[in-house]
């Protein structure tokens, strides 16, 4: 199946300009959910996984699934102020503005092998960030994976210590 198919493009949201990538309409369809998932965790096989990680709130939608089907359990990273134990933050840049991640301090033994999951890698600060607070906390980042690249944005080139997969690029 032909998974870009499956995402829908709505211009100009959230604001003039901005190509929004859809998911919503890939992940009601349980034959391109359970393909995308698939894939993913096809790509991770062999690479001995403790843990997935994901970003709120996208990579929920995937990261879980995929921690699922690997057989691994899944870590949440969160906006500020929403996980109840003790916590890392980590702030990053936007175009405009910034961003704040958290991660509980306690969430990976050290040493575990771990693979993030996002639904979308565009500039690449979301998945950095991430990958900060799991190194920072003592675990060993091992694979990004993505179900869309916008390749435009060259996100790619700041992750090249990383193992980068995606399954369905943009070039605009
Ligand atoms: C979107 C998307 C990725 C991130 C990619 O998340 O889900 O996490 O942006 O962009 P980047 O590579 O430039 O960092 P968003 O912050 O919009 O929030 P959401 O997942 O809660 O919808
Ligand atoms: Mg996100």
């Amino acid at each position: 199946m032909d998974l870009k198919s499956k995402i829908r493009v709505i211009e100009d949201f959230p604001e003039k300009g901005i190509s929004f990538k859809d998911i919503t309409t890939l992940i009601k369809d349980k034959d391109a959910f359970s393909q995308a998932v698939n894939l993913i965790v096809d790509d991770l096989k062999g690479m001995d996984i403790d843990y997935i990680a994901g970003p709120e709130a996208r990579g929920f939608l995937l990261g879980t699934a995929v921690a699922y089907a690997l057989g691994v359990g899944f870590i949440p990273v969160r906006k500020p102020g929403k996980l109840p134990g003790k916590t890392i933050s980590h702030e990053y840049k936007l175009e405009y503005g910034s961003n704040t991640l958290e991660i509980h301090e306690d969430a990976i033994e050290k040493g575990k092998k771990v693979a993030i999951v996002d639904d979308l890698l565009a500039t690449g600060g979301t998945v950095s960030s991430v990958a900060k607070l799991i190194e920072s906390i003592g675990g060993e980042v091992v694979a990004l994976e993505f179900l869309i690249e916008l390749e435009f944005l060259n996100g790619r080139n700041k992750l090249e210590k990383y193992h980068v997969n995606s399954l369905v690029k943009y070039d605009k």
